[in-house]
């Protein structure tokens, strides 16, 4: 669906404080995927994701949507943000209608959506991030939690009726029950609703839990991209990169460190629960 090629970006060209953010990036986002973008603070993740709905412009290199290059003079700015939906890092500071229904109703209205499929859309995005519409429809933004503000900004960009969802730091700053909210209905939409989704995020156990595929990015640069179990074979790696790993892969080799034949490769709680009964279970055996 999208493809980078050999894209460079470089903020404030031509002047003392320029910064390359990007360079020499390629990369495929296939329709479909759920696709985890990890690296350290200043990796390029925003900018890159910016890259994929045409908010900036490679300075080198090329972005294509279905092949067509997204900058070629014919392609449809507008079209194009609607199709590929950008969450932003903090996105409730972008919430400033009077109420939720209004805010979720603001892209879609300017898209020229009104009346009926209008409303059908946005009580539809707002029941797709677990918020009642007749509840929270009528209430101020600014009224809600963080974590509740966080939703309506989500259903804002899906109440457009994009073909792909990029949520950057989508769970930044919320308490634990707020991100496995989110992070459930983030994979709700991928695996019930089939949505392409594109995961910018500083958790690791959030990537593990969602997304077979990491794309790891170092100094503007992917450094590694393939499935996440591999990714996380190599903690050494990762830590040289400033990052770790999801906590129950950790335990998981702690256990082995210590002793007890762990698989070292477990992804989620559930995969690690079941990696550890049946190494007790192996010892057992052992043992008797
Ligand atoms: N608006 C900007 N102006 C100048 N430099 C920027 C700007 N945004 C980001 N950068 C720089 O570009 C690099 C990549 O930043 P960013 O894409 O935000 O990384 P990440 O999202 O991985 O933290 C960093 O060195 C950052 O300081
Ligand atoms: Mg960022």
């Amino acid at each position: 669906m999208i493809r980078c090629e050999s894209v460079t970006y470089v903020y404030q060209r031509g002047t003392p404080v320029e910064t390359t953010a990007l360079a020499d990036v390629s990369l495929e986002i296939r329709s479909g995927e759920i696709v985890g973008i990890i690296g350290a603070t200043g990796s390029g993740k925003s900018t890159l994701v910016q890259h994929f709905n045409g908010l900036l412009r490679p300075t080198r290199g090329r972005v294509y949507l279905d092949d067509v290059d997204i900058h070629a003079r014919e392609v449809d700015r507008r079209r194009l943000r609607q199709q590929i939906g950008l969450l932003f890092q903090y996105p409730e500071h972008q919430l400033f209608e009077e109420t939720v229904s209004a805010d979720v109703a603001f892209g879609p209205r300017n898209l020229g959506v009104a009346g009926q499929e209008l409303d059908r859309r946005v009580r539809g995005a707002l029941e797709r991030v677990g918020l009642d519409p007749d509840r929270f429809g009528p209430r101020s933004p600014f009224a809600l939690s963080n974590g509740e503000m966080r939703r309506v900004a989500i259903a804002g960009i899906l109440a457009m009726e994009p073909r792909m969802l990029i949520l950057d730091e989508p769970t930044a700053g919320l308490d634990p029950l707020s991100r496995q909210e989110i992070l459930d209905h983030i994979r709700r939409l991928h695996d019930e609703r089939g949505l392409t989704i594109v995961l910018v995020s500083h958790s690791m156990d959030a990537v593990a839990r969602l997304c077979r595929r990491l794309i790891v990015m170092d100094r503007g640069r992917v450094v590694a991209d393939g499935a996440a179990r591999s990714v996380f074979a190599d903690p050494a790696r990762l830590a040289a990169l400033g990052l770790g790993l999801p906590q129950v892969t950790l335990c998981a080799q702690r256990l082995r460190e210590r002793g007890l034949p762990v698989r070292p490769d477990v992804l989620t709680v559930e995969e690690g629960r079941a990696a550890i009964l049946e190494a007790v279970a192996v010892r057992a055996r052992g043992a008797s």
